[in-house]
């Protein structure tokens, strides 16, 4: 039997009244909610998972799994619903998505739309993204959703709007789910692979927003509400990706360590594959996007230069592995070993990818595999959002190497 000696400080945080889908509901106005009108998140709850010998057995279902850890863990029980959801979810996603390269699916190309950060969404986008909302909200355990793809929170408990009277909303535990529901999107026509990107966070019922306050009344609340998906990754307790490639894997952690599924096609199961994933210590691979090199700070760019000629910490010649699908890059880091990055460089400070739905989960899988993921300068996993769509700079893979890439930092400071 193995325990988890991570203890996972869970945020109190709140609830209701966002969503942009529906003209009765109150849109929050702002992206940038600054700091100082978010209350501040109390952490209430610890949570130690507890596995035995069945979620260390290879071959097991994602559900058998899910199963024991609800009898071992009750208090983690409706959390796993959630995974049931998930599940479903990433096989109807595997679907579309092998299925977009045949003329008769029509899901190739663009959507015709901008998202709130100025991308071209693709058709694959917005059906993800709806299928993978409607997929976790019908579970009666979600408060509030965020998704790359949703200019603003998602809010399912508050507010009596259309949408939210089809929702079954249970009393219990809630969560609140980031998500970006197609990682790689840009990929996908050329059948490249292609992820889906899950955190969750525990959902705060200290947020009542009075059903009648209008206009600016009710800002203050809203801003609470928000608080809620704006909790830092050491918040998490569970974080999961899906990896759409020549089989399709589920990888989740709950804080203890890393479980690798693979979906099974021939009984429509997810098995697992490879249990308590560790990330090597050391590595000889780098996956950045090299055109950026020169607009990167000079520590990074040194460490680099000597990974390429095999002068650095290693002595070892570094080899470039780089696909472009954050999901994919991670997953083949996390097997082989090596260095994932999207850096902040001279032009994005803060480089590409998104802290809530991408930096922060894809770090608590990295660091629960034993590996590190830092900006640089600081741990992803304790920087917390100001805002949804931060984007944040991420450095993560094998501690060695990534140790190196801080040791220049702070050698630069
Ligand atoms: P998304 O498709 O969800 O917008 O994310 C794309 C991200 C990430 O998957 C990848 O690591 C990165 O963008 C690639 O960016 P570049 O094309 O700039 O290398
Ligand atoms: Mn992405
Ligand atoms: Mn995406």
């Amino acid at each position: 039997m193995k325990f988890s000696l991570c203890a996972i400080f869970l945020a109190a945080s709140s609830a209701n009244a966002f969503t942009s889908q529906t003209a009765g509901n109150r849109a929050f106005s702002s992206l940038h909610a600054a700091s100082t009108d978010i209350p501040s998140m109390a952490r209430s709850q610890t949570k130690v998972p507890v596995f035995d010998e069945v979620c260390d057995t290879t071959g097991v279902t994602l559900t058998r799994f899910m199963n024991e850890v609800a009898m071992l863990n009750p208090e983690l029980r409706e959390l796993t619903t959630l995974f049931g959801a998930i599940d479903t979810a990433c096989k109807a996603m595997t679907n579309l998505v092998k299925r977009s390269q045949l003329p008769s699916s029509e899901t190739l190309g663009y959507q015709g739309e901008v998202n709130i950060q100025g991308e071209d969404q693709k058709k694959l986008d917005v059906i993800t993204n709806d299928l993978l909302k409607r997929a976790l909200r019908f579970t009666g355990r979600l408060g509030v959703l965020a998704s790359e793809e949703e200019d603003v929170p998602v809010d399912l408990v508050g507010g009596a709007t259309s949408d939210s009277q089809e929702i079954v909303i249970e009393e219990g535990e809630k969560y609140v789910a980031v998500f970006d529901p197609l990682d790689g999107s840009s990929n996908v026509d050329a059948g490249i692979p292609t992820g889906t990107i899950i955190g969750i966070y525990e959902h705060s019922e200290n947020c009542d927003v009075d059903p009648a306050c209008v206009g600016d009344e009710c800002t203050e609340q809203e801003a609470q509400c928000l608080a809620n998906t704006l909790q830092p990754g050491t918040n998490l307790v569970a974080a999961a990706y899906c990896l759409y490639s020549s089989s399709t894997f589920l990888s989740l952690t709950l804080g203890n360590g890393v479980y690798l599924f693979t979906l099974d096609e021939t009984i429509g199961e997810f098995v697992l594959s490879k249990p308590d994933v560790k990330i090597p210590e050391d590595c000889n691979i780098y996956s950045m996007n090299e055109a950026n090199f020169d607009k990167w700070d000079k520590p990074l760019k040194d460490v680099v230069t000597g990974w390429r000629e095999g002068t650095g910490k290693s002595e070892t010649r570094f080899t470039s592995r780089y696909i472009g699908s954050m999901v994919g890059d991670v997953h083949r880091t996390l097997l082989y070993g090596g260095v994932f990055g999207y850096p902040g460089d001279t032009k994005n400070v803060n480089g590409k990818l998104r802290l809530l739905y991408e930096g922060a989960p894809m770090s608590f899988i990295m660091e629960q595999a034993g590996g590190i993921s830092s900006t640089g300068k600081e741990r992803v996993m304790e920087i917390t959002p100001e805002y949804v769509h931060q984007r944040v700079p991420v450095v993560m893979g094998s501690k060695n190497a990534v140790q190196e890439v801080l040791d220049a930092y702070a050698a630069d400071a």
